[in-house]
């Protein structure tokens, strides 16, 4: 690794171009073996791909361009970053692809389990605070920062070896000002008030009728998993519930929550509506059928329903 390791520090120094040399002088022989790996592996020595929402890029294709550090450009409210052979570093600049540069924004991260060839930092103005380490217990785990916080900076890890590592995140853009982790992306351990359930029934990614089948803790991940069956599909945006296959016309699916909040199974019917975040939906407002009937009833009356909903 030394070789490469010089080499990397070797083009460290390099922000200006090249001056014209002769001709290239011969290539330390592991670099030369990290490049034959990268062909024989296939792909990886490719141009690296990117769209508005995610980037895939390898190091190795940094020889090209004899650049440390690299910028990356992504306008969109979700998306993925993957990088092969991590070497120097990245600069992720996140924006919306959305005209409102005055409303706060909420970044959240989710990094690949297997991850690893680098460690992720929030950086401003020079300063580092480590979000995700090289190897870290926070793999899998979401994390979330205020866009004035700070931008993404991933730096590569000095390696032992040459084996194939890629460091990789999903990452999400909300408004407001929310939390630091998985509470950022979750209701509130507290039951919803009226207004707040007519407004979920019209703004949540999912909106069901149904009754618990069992919850499972996991501990390891701070959450609740709350197995549902499902008798009424009002809406999904995903396909978070599915026919169950013994095809007697109710949806199964799974919510979680966070653990803190100590959810038990109860019999009955509940309304149950969310939000999808990272591919997981996320519990938001979940009163009893019956209470929400009521309360729907009432607003209707009131000509204050926020939105329409079938009942029958
Ligand atoms: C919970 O319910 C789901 C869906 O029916 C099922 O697949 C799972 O095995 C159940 N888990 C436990 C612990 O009973």
């Amino acid at each position: 690794m030394r070789g490469a390791a010089r080499a990397a520090r070797g083009r460290a120094g390099q922000l200006w171009p090249r001056p014209p040399v002769p001709g290239p002088g011969p290539p330390p022989p592991l670099l030369l073996l990290l490049l034959l790996l990268a062909v024989l592996l296939g792909g990886v020595g490719a141009q690296y791909s990117s769209d508005l929402c995610s980037w895939k890029g390898s190091g190795l294709t940094h020889e090209a361009h004899s650049k440390d550090v690299e910028q990356v450009y992504l306008r969109c409210s979700a998306g993925s970053v993957e990088w092969m052979y991590p070497m120097g570093a990245l600069i992720i600049n996140l924006r919306t692809n959305t005209f409102s540069p005055t409303r706060h924004l909420t970044v959240c991260i989710k990094p690949f389990r297997d991850s690893s060839g680098a460690n992720i930092y929030l950086e401003k103005t020079g300063e580092l605070r480590l979000l995700v380490r090289d190897g870290g217990s926070e793999l899998g785990q979401v994390q979330c920062f205020g866009l004035e916080q700070g931008g993404l900076f991933v730096e590569a890890t000095p390696q032992q070896d040459i084996s194939r590592r890629t460091t990789g995140f999903q990452y999400e853009l909300m408004n407001g000002h929310r939390g630091l982790d998985l509470r950022a992306l979750s209701a509130p351990c507290r039951p919803c008030s009226d207004t707040e359930v007519l407004l979920a029934v019209c703004t949540s990614d999912f909106v069901v009728r149904g009754s618990i089948q069992n919850i499972t803790h996991v501990p390891e991940q701070q959450e609740s998993v709350i197995h549902l069956r499902v008798s009424r599909l009002h809406r999904q945006k995903t396909k978070v519930f599915q026919p169950a296959p013994e095809g007697d016309s109710h949806w199964q699916g799974h919510v979680t929550t966070l653990l803190e909040c100590g959810v038990r199974p109860g019999p009955g019917d509940f309304l149950f509506t969310g939000h999808v975040h990272f591919g997981e939906a996320q519990l938001g407002c979940a009163p009893r059928f019956s209470d929400f009937q009521r309360m729907y009833r009432d607003a209707e009356e009131r000509g204050l329903n926020p939105c329409e909903i079938g009942m029958e």
